[in-house]
């Protein structure tokens, strides 16, 4: 199924959508939902921040999210729509993404985008942070790896996303909101308070760069 979504994607990205489809048709339920173009139609409503890979843009703080397992962008999603994800006063981010995220009403959309998105290979960030000790950094992820993988490739029973493949600098803001108790406060968000307290194991702005940058060093698995 991965390679079907793969091959399916990669045609679609290079124009050839009815060879694409013809690839995907015998594969399973959620290669044909991304193949009904569904999810790649509402895609398009993401396109503007997140990159026409899903490669995320910086200049206005959208992070990668080409890959994300379609478990984890389900939930993201309905976090940003309930509220649980991005009603705090400070985040600014989040609240541009909120709206994107409440402007998915029709029944499936969720689930949809979500397969589609967790179908588009994982991009490669370039570093944009400096000063970070990858050694160091190692050993803090130790705990980090209980729940994001030792390999960074995320944890689905913990609920932890990936972290390899991701941007070193989105990995920051999100490391200084949880510590901030700006994402990962909401009752409704059990994931997001698992992880809150995890974040002040980072005392502070060199303890995160030096574990960013053994994140850095991990390789993202599709
Ligand atoms: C107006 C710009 C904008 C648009 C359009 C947009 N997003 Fe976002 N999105 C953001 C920003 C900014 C963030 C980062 C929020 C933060 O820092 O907490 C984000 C975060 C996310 C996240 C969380 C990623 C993570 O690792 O937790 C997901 C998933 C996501 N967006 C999916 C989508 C999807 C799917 C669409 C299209 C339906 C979409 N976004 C459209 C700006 C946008
Ligand atoms: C007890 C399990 C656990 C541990 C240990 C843990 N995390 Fe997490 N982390 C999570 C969960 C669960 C989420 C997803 C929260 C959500 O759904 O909003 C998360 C989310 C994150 C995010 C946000 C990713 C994104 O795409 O938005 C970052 C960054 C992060 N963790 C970094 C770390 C680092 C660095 C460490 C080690 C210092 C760490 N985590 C330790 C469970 C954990």
């Amino acid at each position: 199924m991965r390679i079907a979504a793969k091959l399916l994607t990669s045609c679609v990205l290079s124009g050839s959508i009815l060879m694409g489809l013809a690839l995907a048709a015998p594969a399973s339920a959620d290669v044909g939902q991304a193949a009904n173009g569904r999810g790649e139609a509402l895609f398009n409503l993401c396109t503007q921040c997140h990159g026409s890979a899903g490669e995320g843009k910086h200049n206005i703080e959208a992070p990668a999210i080409a890959g994300l397992p379609t478990w984890y962008v389900t939930t993201q999603l309905n976090n940003f729509r309930s509220g649980a994800r991005a009603t705090h006063f400070d985040d600014i981010q989040g609240m541009r993404m909120r709206p994107m995220a409440m402007s998915l009403t029709g029944e499936g959309d969720v689930e949809a985008v979500a397969a589609y998105v967790g179908s588009l290979p994982v991009t490669y960030p370039v570093a944009t942070l400096e000063g970070g000790d990858a050694a160091k950094g190692q050993s803090a992820y130790m705990l980090c790896g209980s729940c994001h993988g030792m390999d960074g490739n995320g944890s689905e029973p913990q609920g932890g996303p990936p972290l390899a493949g991701q941007s070193d600098w989105y990995i920051l803001s999100q490391l200084e909101k949880y510590k901030a108790g700006i994402r990962g406060r909401d009752p409704r968000d059990a994931f997001g308070m698992m992880m809150q307290p995890m974040s002040l194991t980072l005392a502070d702005e060199q303890a995160m760069k030096d574990v960013i940058a053994h994140i850095m060093t991990l390789k993202p698995a599709n």
